[in-house]
């Protein structure tokens, strides 16, 4: 595994690969490992014949009062953790390297971009979907993946890959969780003892809606009350919508299918995302 942190040097790498007719997947992260980071790993290995993660924490995405300094950080496990997993190259730039001096051109995705996480987190979306273009341009994917857990950033992606004429598949693979059902997040480090019991919450509230939707329930509001009675637990409920799969759009009754029903919550000073997929196929 090389461990690699300049564009040029990265592209010398990959020209490579590239004749030598290998395919290369991308699986972008801002480090602090965990399965369901190696999650894509593997699906990434399982379709390409290099693969590139990428550790960057985007100082782009993180508004002003966010948790940008107190983001985890670990390069030595991370850097064993994708070399134990088969890892190519780990691409790990410096911010100067990905934002140079008078960088002032970003990537403004639209309507996507706008509800859930979007209505909390102001410029978000166009951090994220800025360095994933530029990550896109640097490592030149055949193949991208993202976690389900971050629903809306991987449609926001797809949106923009389509809108921008970029020639790579994007996939979505399932989201991994603990045991007990919280799903895994680099965040969750930040849980203390009691809050990490409490988190259990959100996974169970998205379960059990997802379980009467099963059961043949299919009005917003009742799928939603289902949800909130088991989020009782946690400190601050930032959303909890069923928004229409595709447009993200919030959901009417009856509910037509795709859609997802996502939730935002404080645990403790930790904010956590989740969402559960109603009536789609799975990635
Ligand atoms: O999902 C993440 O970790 C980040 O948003 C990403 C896609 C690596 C962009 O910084």
């Amino acid at each position: 595994m090389q461990t690699i942190t300049t564009v040029a040097e990265l592209r010398r790498e990959l020209a490579k690969a590239c004749s030598a007719g290998k395919r290369v997947g991308l699986v972008p992260t801002m480090g602090y490992l965990h399965d369901g980071h190696l999650a894509l790993v593997e699906a990434s290995r399982a379709q390409c014949d290099v693969t590139v993660v990428s550790i960057f924490v985007n100082p782009t995405q993180f508004g002003p009062n966010e948790d940008l300094s107190s983001y985890p950080r670990d390069f030595v496990r991370d850097e064993k953790l994708c070399r134990d997993a088969g890892v190519e190259i780990v691409f790990a730039p410096g911010a100067q390297e990905v934002y140079p001096a008078q960088f002032e051109t970003f990537v403004e995705p639209g309507e996507l971009a706008k509800p859930l996480c979007g209505a909390f987190r102001p410029g978000h979306f166009r951090g994220v979907a800025t360095v994933v273009c530029k990550l896109f341009n640097m490592v030149h994917p055949d193949v991208v993946f993202f976690g389900q857990k971050d629903f809306q950033q991987c449609a926001v992606v797809r949106r923009m890959a389509t809108d921008l004429n970029l020639p790579i598949k994007i996939v979505t693979v399932p989201t991994v969780r603990e045991p007990d059902g919280l799903a895994m997040s680099s965040r969750n480090r930040h849980l203390s003892k009691e809050e990490r019991r409490r988190a259990v919450a959100i996974g169970r509230g998205l379960f059990a809606a997802a379980e009467e939707f099963r059961a043949g329930v299919r009005e917003v509001e009742k799928l939603i009350a289902i949800a909130e009675r088991q989020l009782e637990t946690v400190d601050r409920l930032q959303y909890l919508e069923l928004v229409d799969g595709d447009t993200l759009k919030r959901a009417e009754s009856p509910l037509r299918f795709p859609a997802a029903l996502c939730v935002a919550a404080y645990v403790g000073s930790t904010r956590l995302i989740d969402n559960v997929l109603l009536g789609l196929p799975t990635p």
